[in-house]
């Protein structure tokens, strides 16, 4: 990877769907990337700004003494870091095991918890503009049905970016939050339903990373503090 004047950008869940467009979409504007995810196969970014670790930020004991080296090995100022990384598992509280509802409320939530707190003494003594992003949701936003602890996950980030925002206000350091509604990915492999087949069913993940970077391209100073986006029409629909 090539040192370039915009800096460079840590993106978690990098590997699909609105990470891999967001890390796009930052490539395509002139910064590097340090991409996260599990694994990095089926992502064909070879851009040469383009990096990546492979690290499961589930396993969060691991993660500090990963997530040290990682910082370690960084030679540029980091402009971002966009908090992504997510899963999904949405079934009626009663149907959910407790080893999911760790999974989701770890990767989710403390895991960002965790990455944050490693990166932020950095990025506070750069002094130089830093964006911390998280992918929220609507989810972050409204308790829905069959959502109860993917909902809560995403509340839970939603409260954390609030505090951490309050607290990095004196440095040069914004944190936001995007909180998109169903947006057509890789997402709902997994799931039992999925957005309507209409393009006014879901939103498309390039959208998102369109706001990502109006959210970079903010006046210093003023801060995006969070963006909802809908796609036009709700409907969902189970799968066969
Ligand atoms: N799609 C939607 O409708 C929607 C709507 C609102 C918010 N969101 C949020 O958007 C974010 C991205 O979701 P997406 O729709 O882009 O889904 P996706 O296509 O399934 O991508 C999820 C990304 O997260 C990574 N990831 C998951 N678990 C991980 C772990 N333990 N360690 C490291 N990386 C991990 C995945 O990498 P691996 O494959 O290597 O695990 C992948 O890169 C999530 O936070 C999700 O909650 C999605």
């Amino acid at each position: 990877m090539t040192e370039n004047e915009k800096g460079l950008v840590v993106v978690s869940g990098a590997s699909s769907g609105i990470g891999l467009a967001m890390t796009n979409k930052l490539l395509m504007e002139g910064y590097s990337v340090l991409g996260l995810a599990k694994e990095f196969c089926s992502a064909e970014i070879t851009h040469e700004n383009f990096s990546s670790v492979e690290i499961d930020l589930a396993q969060l004991d691991k993660l500090p003494n990963e997530l040290d080296q990682i910082i370690k090995n960084i030679s540029e100022p980091i402009r971002g870091l966009v908090n992504n990384a997510g899963i999904g598992k949405m079934a009626f509280l009663e149907q959910l095991s407790v080893a999911d509802m760790r999974l989701v409320m770890e990767t989710n939530f403390l895991s960002h918890a965790i990455v944050t707190k490693a990166f932020l003494p950095q990025l506070k003594k750069q002094k130089s503009l830093v964006d911390i992003v998280f992918t929220g949701s609507e989810a972050a936003l409204v308790g829905a049905r069959q959502g109860s602890i993917y909902c809560a996950s995403k509340f839970a980030v939603r409260g954390f970016v609030q505090a951490i925002r309050d607290e990095c206000a004196r440095s040069q350091v914004r944190v936001s939050i995007l909180n998109p509604g169903a947006v057509r990915t890789p997402f709902f492999d997994k799931l039992h339903f999925e957005p309507g087949g209409a393009k006014e069913n879901a939103i498309e993940a390039e959208d998102v990373a369109d706001l990502l970077i109006s959210i970079f391209n903010a006046r210093p100073g003023t801060v995006i503090d969070e963006i909802k986006l809908s796609p036009q029409a709700h409907v969902w629909q189970r799968k066969e």
